[in-house]
C-alpha cells in the first residue's frame, strides 16, 4: 500500500463552457450550494469509512471551476477530512480557480478555509487569444488574479494553453517569457488538443482554424522545454514545470501510481486492497444523477473493479513515463519483467528510453514520440 494517499474532490460547474474543454463541467442557472455541500460531505464520509487508518497527504479540489464553490463548503469539506482521517503535517491542499471568478476577498476566504495551494486557468496572456479560447476573463484580469493569488497563498501555479492556431515560435517565446516573469514556482503548459464532442472539433474539421502541424508543435514543445529550463522551472512531467521541490504533490501521486479516493461527479480513484490489488472506482458523471445516488445510498459509484496485472502495468507505464525522472523500478520490482523485452531493448538501443539509477525514463527524443514508444514496450494483448 502506498504511503501517500490523496483525496480528489470534483466540482462540476463553470460560468461558461470553453469550446476546447471536454472535462466534466456544466453550466447551470443556479447552484444549490447547500445541497452540494451535503452530498459531497456524505460521499466523503462513506470514503472515510472505507479508508480508515490512512494518512491524507494531499487534497485536490478540481473541476469544473471549484472557485465557484462557496468557500464555506470548501472549509466544511476540509474540516470533515481533518475529523475523519489523520492529516500529514505537510499536507498540500490545492484548489483550481478561474481568474474570471475571483477577487481579493474570495481568495482570502478560500485561504481561510484551509487551501494552501492555488492553481489558476490563465490559458493565454493575449486578449484576442483569450477570446478565441472562449474565456470569460481578459489578460488584465489574469495578471491581477496572479498578483492577488501570490499575496494570498503560499504556493500558486497557473495553466497556459499553447500550440494554438497560427502561434509562431516568436510569439510563444514572448508570451512564455511574460508568464515566467509572473510565475511563482510552478507552471502547467498544455498543448491545445482538439477533443471529440467539443465545439472546436467541427470548427477544426471545417477548416475554420488550422492547428499547428506535428513539426511545428514539436518545435513549440522543444522551445517550451528550453525556456522553462533556462528559467529554473524545468519540466518534471510532459506539461508541468516546477522549481525542484515545488512539484504538485497530488498530481505526482497519480503519475507515481499511489492511492487516491475520488469524490464528486465523474471522479475516479485507485485504492490498494488488503491483498495488495489495485481497486478502481468511478463516480457517475452526471451531476444530478450522482447527487441523487449519494443522497439515496451514501455514494455515487457508477463503476468499480480490480485492475488485473496487465492493466496495472499499462497504467504505471503510461503515467510513469510522463515524468522526467521516469518510472521507479525499485518501487515496482516486478514491472520490468512484464514489459515486452524485445520492444524495450529496441527502444533503449534506439535512444528513446534510458534505464538509469533504477528508473526507466524517456529521453528528450522519446518524449516527443511518447505514445509510440509506450506502445512498443507494453505486453501484447
Ligand atoms: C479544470 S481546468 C482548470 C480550472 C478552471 N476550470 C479553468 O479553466 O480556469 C484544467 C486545465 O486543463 C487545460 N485544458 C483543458 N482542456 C484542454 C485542451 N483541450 N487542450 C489543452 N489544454 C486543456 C486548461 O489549461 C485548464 O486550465
Ligand atoms: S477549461 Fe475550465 S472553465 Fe473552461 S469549461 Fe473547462 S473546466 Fe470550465
Amino acid at each position: 500500500m502506498s504511503e501517500r494517499f490523496g483525496l480528489y474532490i470534483h466540482w462540476p460547474f463553470c460560468l461558461s463552457k470553453c469550446p476546447y474543454c471536454d472535462f466534466n463541467s456544466h453550466v447551470v442557472e443556479r447552484i444549490d450550494q447547500a445541497a452540494w455541500r451535503e452530498a459531497l460531505l456524505r460521499e466523503l464520509d462513506e470514503g472515510a469509512d472505507r479508508t480508515q487508518g490512512r494518512i491524507v497527504t494531499s487534497v485536490f479540489f478540481g473541476g469544473g471551476t471549484p472557485s465557484l464553490m462557496d468557500p464555506a463548503t470548501t472549509g466544511a469539506l476540509i474540516e470533515r477530512i481533518g475529523q475523519r482521517w489523520t492529516l500529514a503535517d505537510d499536507i498540500e491542499i490545492t484548489l483550481e480557480a478561474n481568474p474570471g471568478t475571483i477577487d481579493a476577498e474570495r481568495f482570502r476566504d478560500i485561504r481561510s478555509a484551509g487551501v494552501n495551494r492555488l492553481s489558476m486557468g490563465l490559458q493565454a496572456l493575449d486578449d484576442a487569444q483569450l477570446k478565441f479560447l472562449g474565456r470569460v476573463h481578459d489578460s488584465a484580469q489574469a495578471i491581477k488574479a496572479v498578483e492577488l493569488a501570490r499575496a494570498a497563498f503560499p504556493r500558486i501555479s497557473f495553466d497556459l494553453i499553447y500550440a494554438r492556431p497560427g502561434q509562431s515560435l516568436e510569439s510563444w517565446r514572448q508570451e512564455l517569457d511574460r508568464a515566467i516573469a509572473m510565475a511563482a514556482d510552478h507552471l502547467s503548459l498544455y498543448q491545445l488538443t482538439i477533443e471529440p464532442g467539443t465545439p472546436f472539433h467541427p470548427m477544426a474539421a471545417r477548416g475554420e482554424f488550422v492547428m499547428p502541424d506535428d513539426d511545428h508543435a514539436a518545435a513549440l514543445f522543444e522551445l517550451t522545454q528550453d525556456i522553462t529550463e533556462a528559467a529554473g522551472l524545468p519540466a518534471y512531467e510532459i506539461s508541468n514545470h516546477a522549481r525542484p521541490g515545488a512539484e504538485c504533490r497530488h498530481n505526482l501521486l497519480y503519475w507515481q501510481g499511489d492511492d487516491f479516493l475520488g469524490i464528486g461527479p465523474g471522479a475516479h480513484g485507485r485504492l490498494t486492497d488488503e491483498q495488495g490489488r489495485t481497486t478502481t472506482h468511478r463516480r457517475h458523471r452526471a451531476p444530478e444523477i450522482w447527487r441523487g445516488m449519494v443522497m439515496e445510498k451514501g455514494e455515487g459509484t457508477a463503476e468499480a473493479g480490480i485492475l488485473d496485472a496487465e492493466d496495472r502495468t499499462t497504467e504505471l507505464v503510461l503515467m510513469g513515463l510522463r515524468l522526467t525522472e521516469g518510472l521507479s523500478l525499485a518501487k515496482y520490482p516486478d514491472l520490468e519483467s512484464s514489459l515486452d523485452s524485445k520492444g524495450l531493448a529496441e527502444m533503449i538501443e534506439d535512444g528513446f528510453l534510458k534505464r538509469e539509477n533504477n528508473f526507466l525514463r524517456a529521453t528528450p527524443q522519446g518524449r516527443l514520440l511518447l505514445n509510440r514508444v509506450i506502445e512498443r514496450i507494453l505486453p501484447l494483448e
